[in-house]
């Protein structure tokens, strides 16, 4: 899929503010300074769009951005950042908790892990939520630039063996490094599918 346009859309605080046009959302999640916002930039190929930080806990609103006027990337705040107050945690938590049960078109949730990582309670206890609440998800390995190829191979396979203690099948997973583009045809193509897929639903 070619990105032709990529235009912000919106920061909304409240899910009572996020678009109700129903234009398909694809969402980015993980933890705190993963590279969501990195990603997104990576896919639609505009270095600028989201805002990128080293310092953890950058994006705090749930931001979306209009991908070819027809579906949306949308951009989550981090969790587990924490350095902010027990009480903005908790407001992160309930926007992205919210956001997740209450959008009717998210279509798919990407889960970003730290490829150079051991599987963290925190992804994990999330993951666990999404399978309670039925959301179709998958799980995106960034900074693999970080890493040697086998090294990245050995730690997603230990991601999938923990996976199977509690699920039956394994979700789909990306591989990517938005410093060197990496992982970018396999998550547009599969957007790509799932836009297809639905536009076969409704006919
Ligand atoms: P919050 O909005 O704070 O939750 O963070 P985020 O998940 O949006 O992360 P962000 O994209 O802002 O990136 C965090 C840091 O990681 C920045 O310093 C990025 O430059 C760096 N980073 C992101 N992706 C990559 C990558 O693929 N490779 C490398 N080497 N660094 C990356
Ligand atoms: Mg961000």
């Amino acid at each position: 899929m070619n990105v032709t346009s990529a235009v912000f859309d919106r920061s909304s605080q409240k899910v009572s503010q996020i678009p109700s046009g129903g234009l398909p959302e694809f969402a980015f999640i993980g933890r705190s300074n993963v590279g969501k916002s990195s990603l997104i930039n990576m896919l639609t190929g505009r270095p600028t769009l989201a805002k990128v930080s080293g310092t953890p806990g950058k994006t705090r609103l749930i931001n979306h951005f209009l991908i070819n006027d027809s579906w949306y990337l949308v951009d989550l705040p981090g969790y587990g950042y924490a350095r902010v107050s027990k009480a903005d945690r908790q407001g992160f938590s309930q926007l992205i908790t919210g956001y997740i049960r209450k959008s009717p078109s998210l279509v798919f949730l990407f889960v970003l892990v730290d490829s150079r990582h051991e599987p963290q309670k925190i992804d994990l206890e999330f993951i666990n939520f999404l399978g309670e609440n039925s959301i179709p998800f998958g799980i995106v390995f960034t900074k693999a630039d970080k890493l040697g190829p086998g090294k990245v191979k050995t730690n997603i396979e230990t991601y999938g063996r923990k996976l199977l203690e509690t699920w039956e099948e394994l979700p789909p997973m990306f591989v990517t490094s938005s410093e060197k583009k990496q992982g970018r045809d396999e998550i547009l193509g599969f957007i790509d599918q799932c836009l297809t897929d639905l536009h076969k639903g409704e006919e």
